[in-house]
């Protein structure tokens, strides 16, 4: 019965790591799905999160009994406090509604359906270009997406004023997908000024920003690195200033609605467990009761309950303030060697004289790069330098290595030159 179905294509981003699998070469390079890599090239599990693992499993009081609809309370109050800060006055009013969903795109998804059933706009504008999975999410979950422009090839940084003329010609009440921090694919982000302008302008025009916040933490510490301060923008300190410093949080303070979409897998380093939370900030507590009754209709026909194992990890880490604070630690560490990573491939191609300006590869922040390689460019370094990468010419900088920086400027180098 299904004879006639035609062979789908591969997703553009899991697939790379197909195409890679399928590769016998040596020198293999896998750049393409964004996942950390150590220096020899290997998957990381963080310290504290093995050592969160082992305190579970001694635990002999716990059971694999189902967890609520709405997954586990804890989490769920941990992960709005990560987003939105300790001293949130959402949160104090009981305001948001958090659920546990499946990691970044379980949280979109359910987000998603929520809107399509409640919501009374049914128009999403995505950044262009954003996520390859946002347009399908959002589609099938049954929204209309249109984009909204964000990135100029030319300066290869945020076309801020196409922003605000799309966004400015959007319909009135419209939903808006926001990265919250490290633009995936672009590494590009608006400042907190201009954060604030997108902030009065959708509020003027009454649209409903649904953040995507994938990369928190690991942004941020890349940040301190750069020449922050960790306290205030971890929370340690969270003065009402310094979380009003956040993109998100400055939507929150404002009083309005807002969703968010958080993903563990990057910052935890906890991407197989599917690991993430959904928040909707409503106006009212009682609001916020009856949104989180009705998440629960979308989520029990979609997978009935979310899995246990991963949340336990990240509520054990979060509630414990030596853990947390091992955590930070480790994420440093990783953010490290990924600004490391954008030094040495920089300096790579500036040795080789390199054609073109290259210095967007240590101004953009978080896993990738956007190169500006084109299409054709990566695909011959596909094949001559089995170097594999989205087409649209992200790199993810976690998978790059001192030892594989000399092969990627080397195939980068060829493939602009030639
Ligand atoms: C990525 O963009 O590489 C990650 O978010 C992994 C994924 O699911 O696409």
């Amino acid at each position: 019965v299904f004879a006639s179905l035609v062979q789908a294509p591969e997703d553009p981003i899991l697939g790379v790591t197909v195409a890679y699998n399928k590769d016998p070469s040596p020198n293999k390079l896998n750049l393409g799905v964004g996942a950390y890599r150590t220096e020899e090239g290997k998957p990381l599990v963080l310290d504290v999160v093995r050592r969160a693992e082992q305190l579970l499993v001694n635990d002999q009081s716990r059971v694999k009994e189902y967890l609520p609809i709405v997954g586990l309370a804890d989490f769920n109050k941990l992960s709005a406090k990560l987003i939105f800060g300790a001293d949130s006055p959402a949160i104090q009013a009981n305001r948001v509604a958090t659920v546990q969903c499946l990691s970044g795109t379980g949280s979109l998804r359910v987000g998603a359906e929520f809107l399509a059933r409640h919501y009374h706009q049914l128009t999403i504008y995505i950044p262009q270009p954003t996520w390859g999975n946002h347009p399908k999410v959002f589609t099938l979950a049954g929204l209309s997406v249109k984009t909204y422009r964000y990135y100029d090839p030319a300066t290869r940084g945020l076309n801020f004023q196409g922003l605000l003329e799309d966004l400015g010609a959007a319909t009135s009440g419209a939903i808006v997908l926001l990265h919250a921090c490290a633009h995936n694919p672009t590494g590009v982000d608006p400042t907190l000024e201009q954060w604030e302008q997108i902030r009065q302008l959708m509020r003027s025009k009454g649209l409903l920003p649904f953040f995507d916040s994938a990369y928190q933490v690991v942004a941020l510490v890349v940040w301190w690195i750069t020449g922050g301060q960790i306290e205030n923008m971890l929370g340690f300190a969270s003065g009402s200033l310094d979380a009003d410093a956040q993109p998100v949080r400055m939507f929150v303070a404002d009083g309005g609605e807002c969703l968010a979409a958080q993903s563990y897998a990057k910052n935890m380093g906890l991407y197989g467990e599917r690991v993430g939370a959904l928040s909707i900030v409503c106006k009212t507590a009682d609001v916020a009761s009856k949104v989180e009754s009705q998440l629960k209709l979308v989520i029990r026909p979609m997978y009935s309950n979310p899995p246990i194992h991963g949340a336990s990890i990240v509520a054990t880490i979060l509630k414990d303030s030596k853990m947390y604070d091992e955590w930070t630690v480790e994420l440093k560490a990783m953010a490290d060697r990924i600004i490391s990573m954008r030094k040495q491939l920089f300096d790579a191609l500036s040795a080789r004289g390199t054609p073109g300006d290259w210095s967007h590869i240590i101004k953009q922040i978080g896993m990738f790069t956007f190169t500006g390689l084109n299409g054709e460019q990566v695909a011959f370094m596909t094949k001559e330098y089995h170097i594999y990468m989205t087409s649209d010419g992200r790199i993810s900088m976690a998978g790059l290595s001192s030892k594989t920086v000399p092969h990627l400027a080397d195939a980068i180098h060829a493939a602009v030159t030639r």
